[in-house]
């Protein structure tokens, strides 16, 4: 009877792969002053699940405002861009995405949706739902890391690639630049970028965001360390780090850290490595870049797109930009 497509995945990244880039991310990480790891680590089942939580609290409210911007303005996205080939770069659950899916595929042009994620447990689940929900469409899923493995989504017709949840402000601005080329090159001349990013606003609803009263975020900060001792055998005591969300007025960002309780003496077993961390030393795990609309276009210009739209939610809290090639 129903005819879901079976969906197919590439696994860019396997486990192993996963291992060797988390072992050079850490050696580097670790014995560099600051200590500081990249953030793309933290999404391991435990790390996944708790930012499903982080999603549904009070004070995180990125989600809530981009689904209200999404449900708005979804019709006019189908419509602007008749997209066939649907790109998410760190999919995650792709829970408002189907809100574009199914606009896409009200206006008939969508023919195949391409997640890409780093999480394959993760990917595996959202590929089977969403092939289920929509008999038809294409469902091709990529295991892979989003700055490296871009130009391994297949595209057939016009392109949409979608980058949601402010993950772009987890890029530092280098990093940023060159990403976001390459997005631009993946695009060719017709296809168009939908990029949620989230706004500078009062500092003590930032800082809450990414700091609730119920610890989610710091129990997903501080599962960061569980990772390390899982994967590397390292011997963080959790217990020993704090979670810090500080809003740095020059870069306007929110930085996140964990922060070493008392002098000790951290073991990574797997690298054979001993690392000191004085007490009140921070190691960085991530910053959140706030963005502005100015600053916005003028990414997009440097990188060759022009902001076609600019739409945000009723309270001015988040935005969606759509981008084509200049
Ligand atoms: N897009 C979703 C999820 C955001 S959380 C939303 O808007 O709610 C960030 C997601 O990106 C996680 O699913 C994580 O596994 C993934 N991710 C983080 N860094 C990545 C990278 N370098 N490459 C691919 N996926 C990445
Ligand atoms: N892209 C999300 C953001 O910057 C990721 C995120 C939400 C996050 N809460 C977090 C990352 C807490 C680290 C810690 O808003």
């Amino acid at each position: 009877m129903s005819s879901a497509l079976e969906p197919r995945i590439d696994v860019l990244l396997g486990p192993d792969d996963l291992r060797h880039a988390l072992r050079a991310d850490v050696l580097a990480g670790l014995t560099r002053a600051p200590k500081e790891l990249p953030p793309k680590w933290f999404y391991d089942e435990a790390g996944s699940a708790l930012f499903e939580q982080i999603t549904r609290l009070p004070e995180y409210y990125p989600t809530r405002r981009e689904r209200e911007i999404l449900t708005s303005e979804v019709a006019a996205i189908a419509h602007l861009t008749r997209a066939e080939t649907l790109i998410e770069l760190g999919s995650g659950t792709s829970e408002k995405t189907r809100l574009l899916l199914a606009a896409l595929s009200g206006v008939g042009t969508l023919r195949r949706f391409v997640p890409l994620d780093l999480n394959e447990r993760v990917l595996r689940g959202s590929t089977v739902a969403i092939a289920g929900r929509y008999p038809g469409l294409e469902v091709h899923g990529v295991v892979g890391d989003f700055e490296r493995h871009l130009g391994r989504a297949p595209v057939e017709g016009i392109p949409l690639v979608a980058f949601l949840g402010s993950t772009i402000g987890n890029l530092k601005p280098v990093a940023r630049a060159a990403f976001l080329a390459k997005i631009a090159a993946h695009l060719g001349t017709n296809g168009a970028l939908l990029l949620g990013t989230d706004l500078v606003k009062d500092p003590a609803r930032l800082e809450a965001a990414y700091d609730d009263a119920a610890g989610v975020t710091a129990a997903f900060n501080l599962n960061l360390l569980s990772v390390l001792n899982r994967e590397l055998g390292a011997d963080f005591d959790p217990g020993a780090f704090e979670h810090v969300a500080r809003w740095d007025p020059g870069a306007e960002w929110v930085e996140l850290a964990l922060r070493s309780r008392r002098d000790q003496r951290v073991r990574v077993a797997g690298l054979a490595l001993e690392v000191a961390f004085a007490q009140g030393e921070e190691l960085r795990t991530e910053v959140s870049a706030k963005f502005r609309r100015e600053g916005v276009e003028a990414e997009l210009e440097a990188a060759g797109l022009e902001l076609l739209r600019w739409w945000t939610d009723a309270r001015g809290d988040f935005a969606l930009s759509l981008a084509v090639p200049a």
